[in-house]
């Protein structure tokens, strides 16, 4: 154990009894799984485990409910349900379909906003046949690293086309290197894509075919047909489907943050990826997979994480519940912003109770300090949340209204909610925090409500019973 190990371990001792406590009946070996997880990083890479480890340590002072938030991701799964991180050398597809992408371990924060602990690859893979196409590029901060694959891959041929599912950067940053390198390459892409690539690169000069829903073009032995994704994650999205090995190359769908040697479970980062990242789009997802159904899919290569071999049924089951905005699991989220901790006190009470009612998931969460994404992500998951806030300026206390914000943004709905206010002189969060929730479809609020003012007296632990009971019956 390294000394950062130890400080994060007493500097978050009362924090981790809580948390256990209240997750114990999922996995009570969560804590030092993370702890453990943070030091492993270090060891393998010091810039990122820097990272990791200043991201915990700048919140230790006030406890540390991001390591919840982290540990939360590597708490067991239903039996059955784990899918452990795949290796690089897993990412064997076949002799004619060769991965070709690259990790990022070093990236501070994906698009600008999600912490990947774990880094993100970008995948891409190259298929040899008569003609020889690759499928799609990688974010220009692995570019060298990305040519290196292909060239070995080429083994001295030259590629005939670029089949591009995403314009994203993280996908098309080297487009522009590819087309310099090969200036007869063929550039394949959906209309829209063929609209957007010159607000990038000039793809002038450069022949291009733009393809339509179902359409085919033959690479020899392999065939690959196109279907439109749109908006599964920006309007250009389409998948390949490639007909001979039957493998569908699913564009940022079925992807995952972490890179491909990590070892955690696929549904974890996968599951904070999907809602964070494509959850605004269920209905695109739906017609998606309508397409996907009528294919017969032996493997699935996305632009992220782990190429899916086994059981894609589990993994199509999920995308299904997701994008259609069903609670996954029975279980609470217990969201508190508080600015003086009395509120915070409230709601620990309360998962405490949730917790001896018999309930198995109750995630408590400081939204104030833990991983938004991840609070995010387990709205989305269970099926009941409560939300308590401080009043703040004749509202609610500013994360607790970013958080709703970031809900109302993902379309959360279909959910029952309890709430849970603060004020000293005139209480305001619940009043906001309901018009939130109004907004939203299918929201039931789980009544009754508290109101505290201050410090919580004993007449407000007994409505934080009714509560508890409540939710737990709803
Ligand atoms: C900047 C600021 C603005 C506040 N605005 C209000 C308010 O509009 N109405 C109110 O009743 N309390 C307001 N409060 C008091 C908090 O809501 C107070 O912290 C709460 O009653 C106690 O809960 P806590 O310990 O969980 O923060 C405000 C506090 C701060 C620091
Ligand atoms: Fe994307
Ligand atoms: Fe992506």
């Amino acid at each position: 154990m390294n000394e950062e190990s130890v400080c994060l371990r007493s500097a978050y001792a009362d924090e981790a009894k809580d948390r256990v406590r209240v997750v114990k009946t999922e996995n009570s070996v969560c804590a030092k799984k993370v702890v453990d997880r943070i030091c492993a990083v270090k060891t393998e890479d010091c810039v990122c485990a820097k990272k990791v480890v200043d991201r915990s340590c700048e919140v230790k002072t006030e406890g540390s409910v991001c390591v919840k938030a982290a540990g939360s991701r590597t708490c067991a799964e239903p039996a059955g349900a784990n899918r452990k991180g795949i290796r690089m050398s897993e990412q064997f597809i076949s002799d004619n379909i060769r991965y070709i992408g690259c990790d990022d371990k070093d990236i501070d924060l994906f698009e600008s906003q999600y912490v990947v602990p774990n880094g993100v690859s970008y995948n891409s893979y190259l298929i040899l046949d008569d003609k020889i196409a690759i499928m799609d590029t990688v974010d220009r901060r692995r570019s060298d690293e990305w040519k290196n694959n292909l060239t070995a891959a080429l083994d001295g041929r030259k590629p005939d086309y670029l089949v591009i599912s995403h314009l994203e950067p993280d996908h098309a940053g080297t487009i522009g290197q590819v087309l310099e390198l090969y200036p007869e390459i063929t550039v394949v892409c959906s209309v829209k894509a063929a609209q957007l690539l010159p607000e990038y690169y000039d793809p002038a000069g450069h022949p291009m075919i733009t393809v339509k829903e179902g359409e085919t073009l033959s690479l020899g032995a392999h065939t690959l047909q196109f279907f439109m994704a749109p908006m599964v994650h920006w309007p250009e999205v389409m998948v390949t489907y490639e007909q001979k090995e039957k493998v569908l190359f699913s564009a940022d769908g079925f992807g995952k943050f972490g890179t491909l040697d990590t070892e955690e479970d696929w549904i974890s980062e996968a599951r904070r990826y999907y809602i964070n990242i494509v959850g605004k789009y269920g209905a695109q997802v739906q017609k998606l997979l309508a397409k996907a159904a009528t294919l017969d899919i032996r493997m699935i290569c996305p632009l992220h994480g782990p190429v899916l071999k086994d059981d894609l049924g589990y993994y199509i089951g999920k995308y299904d519940t997701w994008s259609s905005y069903r609670p996954e699991d029975r279980g609470v989220v217990v969201a508190y912003a508080s600015i003086h901790g009395n509120t915070a006190g409230a709601a620990k009470y309360l998962a405490e109770k949730l917790t001896q009612f018999g309930e198995e998931h109750v995630e408590l969460m400081d939204i104030c300090r833990c991983d938004m994404a991840t609070a995010v992500e387990n709205a989305f998951r269970y099926d009941r949340m409560v939300l308590a806030a401080s009043s703040y300026d004749a509202g609610v206390f500013l994360p607790m209204e970013d958080f709703l914000i970031h809900l109302r943004h993902k379309t959360y709905r279909n959910r029952k909610v309890a709430l849970v206010e603060n004020g000293t002189w005139a209480p305001a969060a619940k009043k906001t925090m309901t018009g939130y929730l109004k907004a939203m479809k299918g929201i039931e609020i789980v009544e009754p409500s508290l109101t505290i003012q201050g410090a919580v007296k004993a007449a407000d632990y007994k409505v934080l019973d009714e509560i508890a009971k409540a939710v737990h019956e709803a």
